[in-house]
């Protein structure tokens, strides 16, 4: 299966890449910059090489990886994510899309949520793209814990989504990676209740001077 990290260049998109790799998945690294995306793809590949996997996750730009691939992850910035994803939207339409934008802005020091009039990010890109395939997930895990090799990890991964085979295929791709497991977040609609757990946590870590957070139901 293959598996297209578009804006993967970036904060999230990092360890996404070598980790799908890692758990056995075709992995293309999308940017609007080719070159941009295969020094990524490079770095990655160094990672999976002494991971001991096999190391050719590709990298080029975002509608080229969108064409080629199976399932999409859109790891753009959210006040971008919606102009890209309307720009890819006859590529995209038809294929699984993995949301794990989270809308929200900084006011008085601490983050809030901030969703667009459809209720949240997720439900806006199934309206852009007029899908059911939209599966929100990943929104909880923090970047730059994920991207460290040897950080270890065991977080839970709520997933909401409409379209039950959807929501499948993306459940047992994040319970081969590594430390997560996904949990069943029901439909779509629950979206703005998923992805409003980040800015949470990111206030929680600052007010309470903890590293990155993640999350764990016991
Ligand atoms: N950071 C986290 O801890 C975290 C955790 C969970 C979820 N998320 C979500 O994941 C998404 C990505 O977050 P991130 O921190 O990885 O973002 P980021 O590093 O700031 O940006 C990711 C990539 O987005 C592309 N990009 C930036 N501006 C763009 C524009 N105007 N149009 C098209 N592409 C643009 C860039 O790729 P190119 O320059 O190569 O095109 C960039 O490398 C966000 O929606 C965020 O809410 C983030």
């Amino acid at each position: 299966m293959k598996i297209a990290i578009i804006g993967g260049t970036g904060n999230i998109g990092k360890g996404l890449a070598f980790r799908l790799k890692m758990a056995g998945y075709d992995v293309i690294i999308g940017s609007r910059k080719k070159e941009k995306a295969l020094e990524r793809a490079k770095e990655c590949n160094e990672i999976v090489s002494k991971l001991g996997g096999e190391a050719n996750i590709d990298g080029m730009e975002n509608e080229k990886a969108s064409n080629i691939c199976d399932i999409a992850i859109i790891t753009v910035p959210w006040e971008h994510a919606f102009s890209i994803t309307e720009a890819l939207k006859d590529i995209l339409k038809e294929k699984i899309v993995i949301s794990p934008i989270v809308p929200m802005k900084f006011k008085n020091g601490f983050f809030i949520y901030s969703p667009p009039p459809e209720g949240s990010a997720g439900e806006r890109l199934a309206r852009i793209l007029d899908s059911d395939k939209i599966v929100v997930a990943f929104n909880t895990i923090p970047a730059s814990r994920f991207a460290k090799v040897d950080e270890r990890f065991n977080w839970d991964v709520p997933v909401c989504g409409d379209d039950a085979f959807a929501k499948e295929v993306v459940m047992d791709i994040i319970n081969s990676i590594d430390g997560l497991r996904a949990l069943n977040a029901g439909e779509l609609s629950n979206a703005r209740i998923v992805e409003s757990l980040t800015p949470m946590l990111i206030n929680l870590a600052k007010l309470n001077n903890l590293k990155p957070l993640g999350i764990r139901y016991e």
